[in-house]
């Protein structure tokens, strides 16, 4: 099986960390992110997957490779400009299969699409979307549907009094080819706004589907989703790795023996935790950072390379790679801080804070 994966996106509201690494290739907890959703693509019999890529396609392929063996084979297509959720469809056309999956690239799922690909099949369908049900429909693309998952209606961005299912378009879609010339060529085209509600009506069914799924694009649900590995919400063989919900920790990581380490919590190789320490719970370190004594780490995730100083605080926040937090700084919830930031020694930021890649602070 074949899968377009739309990885084109600016990943604007997770800047800044995706002002310096595209969204797909950001590490999520021990790996590049996108790693957890062509591990999913795998399970599911899909052995070819196209990237749709926008800006930094380069960088994407460095950290990703070209897959293979008993991996995905992964290709790269590059858009000369943003083409929105269909347009990458249309562009990459000569390549696609006579059925194939499309996915946003930036949902963390363990959602069960052979399911998916058997209800496409049984119902002869020209397109099959991925239902998920959320406690709040807000902000999401609501899809109603008949009892045989006939598809009646889309309602982008419902007003509360008008909803009356909870089930939203969960951004992942087994198309047939013929769906490729309902796209307009050569311009941004939203599938959800302009070529899903045209199939209303021509075999477009939807399929509900429990299990876990979460749309990593904010800081909040960044985190939420390193805890939701960690803590075996989510199917992943990570998470399998974990042995009953204790501190996993790499090879190669120092952990001082005075450390405090408190599940869940992941402490990657390479890593040195000081003495006197507080990581977890809910804490990520990443390759070769290092928490000197007395720090602590709460709610966090530090990416590769960080340096925490003596005594500080770092609580609900996700550092950079490489970034640098002077000793006793406090880091309060919500702080992003971007690729290689320095902030200095007893520093306080305010809860929110956006620190600019390689900005420095105090
Ligand atoms: P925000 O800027 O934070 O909204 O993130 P985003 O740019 O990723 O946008 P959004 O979350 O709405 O995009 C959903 C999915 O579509 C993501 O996987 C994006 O990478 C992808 N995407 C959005 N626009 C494009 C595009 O123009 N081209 C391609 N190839 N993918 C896109």
């Amino acid at each position: 099986m074949q899968a377009l994966v739309l990885v084109g996106g600016e990943g604007t509201r997770l800047r800044p960390l995706t002002l310096t690494q595209p969204k797909p290739a950001l590490t999520l907890v021990d790996r590049p992110f996108i790693r957890f959703m062509l591990d999913w693509l795998a399970r599911h019999g899909v052995d070819d997957v196209i990237m749709a890529c926008g800006f930094r396609a380069e960088l994407l392929r460095e950290r990703l490779g070209e897959g293979g063996g008993d991996r995905p084979r992964v290709r790269y297509l590059e858009e000369p400009e943003p083409l929105g959720t269909a347009g990458p469809i249309r562009f990459a056309a000569d390549q696609l299969d006579d059925r194939f999956l499309a996915l946003n690239g930036d949902i963390l799922t363990d959602l069960d699409l052979t399911a998916l690909i058997r209800q496409h099949e049984e119902r002869g369908a020209l397109g099959t979307l991925a239902l998920y049900p959320v406690p709040d429909v807000a902000g999401y693309g609501v899809v109603r549907h008949r009892e045989d998952g006939e598809i009646t209606e889309f309602v982008e961005k419902p007003d509360l009094g008008d909803v009356d299912t909870n089930e939203i378009n969960a951004g992942a879609y087994v198309l047939e080819r013929s769906v490729i010339d309902r796209i307009p060529p050569d311009r941004a085209v939203s599938i959800e706004r302009e070529i899903f509600p045209r199939l209303v009506g021509h075999g477009l069914y939807g399929l509900r589907l429990e299990g876990y799924w979460m749309d990593i694009g904010t800081p909040e649900r960044y985190l939420q989703a390193s805890w939701d590995i960690l803590e075996r919400r989510v199917d992943t063989d990570l998470g399998s790795q974990l042995d009953r919900g204790g501190p996993l920790i790499g090879d190669g990581a120092r952990v001082d023996s005075e450390a405090m380490l408190r599940a869940p919590a992941f402490v990657a190789s390479g890593a040195e935790i000081e003495a006197g320490t507080q990581v977890g719970p809910r804490a990520v370190i990443g390759r070769e950072s290092v928490v000197a004594a007395e720090a602590a780490i709460t709610g966090s995730v530090l990416l590769a390379g960080c340096r925490v100083g003596r005594g500080a605080q770092v609580t609900g926040a996700i550092v950079g790679a490489g970034a640098e937090i002077g000793a006793g700084a406090e880091i309060a919830p919500g702080t992003v801080i971007g690729e290689g930031a320095r902030i200095a020694a007893t520093a306080r930021l305010e809860a929110g804070a956006r620190i600019d890649p390689a900005g420095a602070i105090g």
